[in-house]
């Protein structure tokens, strides 16, 4: 029976293949870590070669354990971290350069400048983004002016450019394809998301010859046939998307209305607006959810660049806990009476407040304060910072005054996922924080299942995006048990803490 779905997850930090059955429930998984590069203060890259070899070895493997060979596959779904922007050589297939990640800040100056220049307004209207070091556009200008010849190589049709979705289409396809989904392409700063193309204007403040770019296609297509010799047999890839996309998709938040969070390394926020592309005045994002049948469902996006890593900082940074699953019980013991804040602003703030030169701070020290307390700080920046974005949202959502809005479903939960989500305590003082209900499901690895989903759904095993699809189930309801009064007093404390980190 061809009725299993790979879903290939490329993040940051790891690449993983997870195998899913008929019905998207998990069967096998592989993992592997991705090193991290960093050239110079604020610089990160990924190695190609690596992102590639872990992506075919994660594969196998995960097919390996669960027994099946190629045959038994009715489709691939790749997600994969995005923004991350690579280019590289159509004839040989070899990037030019390492892959320069989300994270990395080497053209802030740049952005700067476009900002004194006015383009914002330019850039918002058409890919729903800011000038910021963030997304694509400059990362890929940067590659084009600091690798000898490749410019000039990218006006002959010699290079491709792709994020990271793309990159690995083109190895699996064995170079046939060089084509991304609409959600990727939303993510570069040179898609045009009301009309689903690439725009000339943004191809030319930023100087990126057409040349370069990738078909852009549904999320839900027949994106290719894997090269026999990879797996054994030729598999179609038949499902991509970001992977907050496709965590949009795992999560079901398939109405108007419904809101997601992923805790991984940053935190990052999505809300299905519907049809209707809801310019933010709050600084957030207006992206695609997904695109299906040429049909665009959008989204407003809050990203927040540290959640897990200021987890990850007290361990390996200050040394306070072995493992991340200490967190919770180490918070649990803080003092109540400490207002103790702390502002993970380790590589700037993302939305609301876009910083990029802003540091982090820890206020309100004592000579009482301890390890428990710095821990409960941490763990409570999370759920300020995602309070920060809901706030935004809503302040955005209610303005937009569309008639698919008014009829949504008023924002009232939050479907959680990422690693952070194991842990209990940091869920109980979300909700507490924020004041509303937090749901976790029981599969929490949902931009898998996203890319699954997308998948099947082309393969023609699962029903479109509706009530239909029942892949979602949760786990626990976290309820909101603190006073309304004493969640303003101290999510009021923590902006005080942010205004005092700010640089602008
Ligand atoms: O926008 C960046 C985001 O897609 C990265 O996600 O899960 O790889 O940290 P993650």
């Amino acid at each position: 029976m061809k009725d299993l779905l790979l879903a290939i997850d490329q993040g940051t930090t790891s690449t993983r293949s997870i195998l899913h059955g008929p019905d998207l429930t998990p069967l096998a998984s592989a993992q592997r870590p991705l090193a991290q590069h960093f050239p110079a203060p604020g610089w990160v890259e990924h190695e190609p070669e690596e992102i590639w070899a872990a992506t075919l070895a994660t594969m196998r493997d995960a097919l390996a354990q669960a027994g099946v060979g190629p045959q038994a596959l009715a489709g691939i779904g790749i997600t994969n971290q995005r923004e991350t922007t690579l280019l590289w050589d159509r004839r040989s297939g070899r990037a030019v350069h390492r892959a320069i990640v989300w994270q990395d800040r080497r053209t802030a100056a740049h952005c700067a400048r476009l900002a004194a220049e006015g383009a914002a307004p330019l850039i918002a209207e058409r890919s729903g983004l800011l000038p910021d070091p963030y997304f694509s556009a400059t990362k890929l200008a940067w590659l084009l002016d600091n690798v000898g010849g490749a410019r000039a190589a990218a006006e002959r049709g010699d290079l491709a450019f792709g994020t990271v979705d793309s990159f690995l289409l083109w190895r699996l396809t064995g170079g046939r394809v060089h084509a991304t989904d609409a959600t990727n392409a939303a993510r570069t700063m040179l898609f045009d998301i009301r009309r689903g193309c690439w725009d000339g204007d943004l191809l030319k403040l930023f100087g990126i010859p057409a040349a370069l770019l990738p078909e852009v296609r549904d999320n839900a297509a027949e994106f290719g046939m894997t090269e026999p010799g990879l797996l054994g047999a030729a598999v179609p890839v038949r499902g991509m998307a970001g992977d907050q996309h496709a965590a949009m998709l795992g999560q079901a938040c398939f109405a108007p209305g419904m809101v997601k969070s992923t805790y991984g390394t940053g935190c990052f926020l999505l809300l299905n607006t519907g049809d209707t592309a809801v310019p933010s005045k709050n600084r957030l994002l207006t992206t695609l959810a997904w695109q299906l049948d040429g049909r665009r469902t959008y989204a407003l996006e809050g990203a927040i660049f540290i959640a897990g890593a200021a987890v990850q900082w007290l361990r390996d940074g200050l040394g306070i806990i072995k493992d991340a699953a200490e967190s919770g019980a180490l918070a649990a013991r803080a003092d109540p009476a400490q207002p103790v804040y702390f502002v993970p602003a380790f590589t700037g703030l993302g939305a609301p407040h876009w910083d990029a030169e802003a540091r982090g701070a820890i206020l309100g020290l004592t000579r009482n304060t301890g390890p428990a307390e710095i821990c409960r700080a941490a763990l409570e920046a999370v759920a300020f910072q995602t309070r920060d974005l809901v706030e935004a949202m809503q302040a955005d959502w209610g303005a937009a005054g569309t008639t698919v809005l008014r009829e949504a479903v008023p924002m009232t939960t939050l479907r959680v996922d990422g690693g952070m989500t194991a842990s209990d305590y940091a869920m109980q003082a979300l909700a507490d924080l924020l004041g509303a209900p937090v749901d976790r499901p029981e599969v929490q690895e949902t931009t898998a299942l996203g890319a699954a989903y997308l998948a099947g759904l082309q393969a023609g095993l699962l029903p479109p995006p509706g009530p239909a699809v029942a892949h979602w189930r949760l786990d626990r309801r976290f309820h909101p048990a603190m006073p309304r009064a004493e969640a303003d007093r101290r999510h009021a404390g923590w902006q005080d803490a942010v205004r005092r980190v700010l640089t602008r």
